[in-house]
């Protein structure tokens, strides 16, 4: 499906992996541009091997350096002049026991889910002419509104996520500016890992309990949901925290 994206330029974070990567892979079927940004640059570049080449270029940050994300956006903005949108796929998720739940480890949360958000949406809007059009997603999680035990830090981050989403779409509609999460139950990525441990097979386990009857999601299922918010037919969609549930009844 072409989506009318040719040519447009895409922020990426969380390129280096899982739903990231998808949504690179994806805007690169479109003929879109994209910048790449994640830590590791050797992912980076397998992400970028993976793509239809295009002006491409893959930036290596750590997110969490708040205080440098206005540099980035500005190296951006002078070598692709105009920014299109963005998709937030950097994220990063603790378990712990109260006992365990320290200042660190909500911050740790907080910082790479909700305040790095922020701060480049605030860094990316500051400068778009007010009339250029701008799409913004983020991918929050089904855990901002589930009591999964453990994931204090991890769904009160997501939750600020989707409650910023929520407020900032009321400013930015004068700014021609669409902003949305996408909230996915489980998805296929190597941030599942830790489920080895666990589960002899976390797939089945979901499908039998009836959590998620669907199975896991497919990241390009949720990469392809990022590309349409990105896209013209999406204009009248803003402040939704929108499901890719899985069969979840969340
Ligand atoms: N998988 C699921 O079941 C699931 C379900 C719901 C929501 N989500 C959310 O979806 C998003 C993507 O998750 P995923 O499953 O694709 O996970 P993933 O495969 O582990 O990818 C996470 C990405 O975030 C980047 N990242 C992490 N910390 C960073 C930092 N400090 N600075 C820059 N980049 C950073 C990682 O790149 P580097 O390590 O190279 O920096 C990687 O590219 C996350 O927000 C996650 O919470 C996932």
């Amino acid at each position: 499906m072409v989506w009318e994206l040719e040519g447009k330029n895409y922020i990426v974070t969380g390129a280096s992996s899982g739903i990231g990567r998808a949504v690179c892979v994806e805007l690169s079927k479109q003929k879109s541009n994209v910048i790449l940004v994640a830590r590791n640059e050797e992912r980076l570049q397998e992400t970028l091997e993976k793509m239809i080449p295009a002006n491409h270029r893959a930036i290596s940050f750590d997110l969490t350096n708040i205080e440098d994300i206005n540099k980035i956006v500005a190296d951006i903005y002078e070598k692709c002049n105009t920014i299109d949108g963005i998709i937030y796929c950097a994220g990063y998720g603790t378990a712990t026991t109260l006992r365990k739940t320290t200042y660190e480890v909500l911050h740790r949360d907080m910082l790479i889910n909700y305040y790095a958000f922020v701060e480049l949406v605030r860094c990316v809007v500051k400068d778009k002419p007010k009339k250029h059009p701008m799409r913004i997603v983020s991918i929050s999680s089904i855990a901002s509104i589930l009591n999964t035990i453990n994931y204090t830090a991890y769904s009160a981050s997501k939750a600020a996520l989707d409650a910023a989403v929520r407020v900032l779409s009321t400013e930015l509609i004068k700014k021609n500016t669409t902003i949305n999460t996408i909230r996915p139950a489980y998805v296929d990525t190597e941030a599942l890992t830790f489920t080895n441990d666990l589960f002899e097979d976390f797939t089945e386990h979901i499908k039998k309990t009836g959590f998620q009857p669907l199975g896991l999601i497919d990241p390009y299922d949720v990469a392809k949901m990022t590309v349409y918010l990105m896209s013209d037919a999406a204009k009248s969609i803003t402040g939704m925290n929108i499901p890719i549930n899985g069969g979840a009844r969340f």
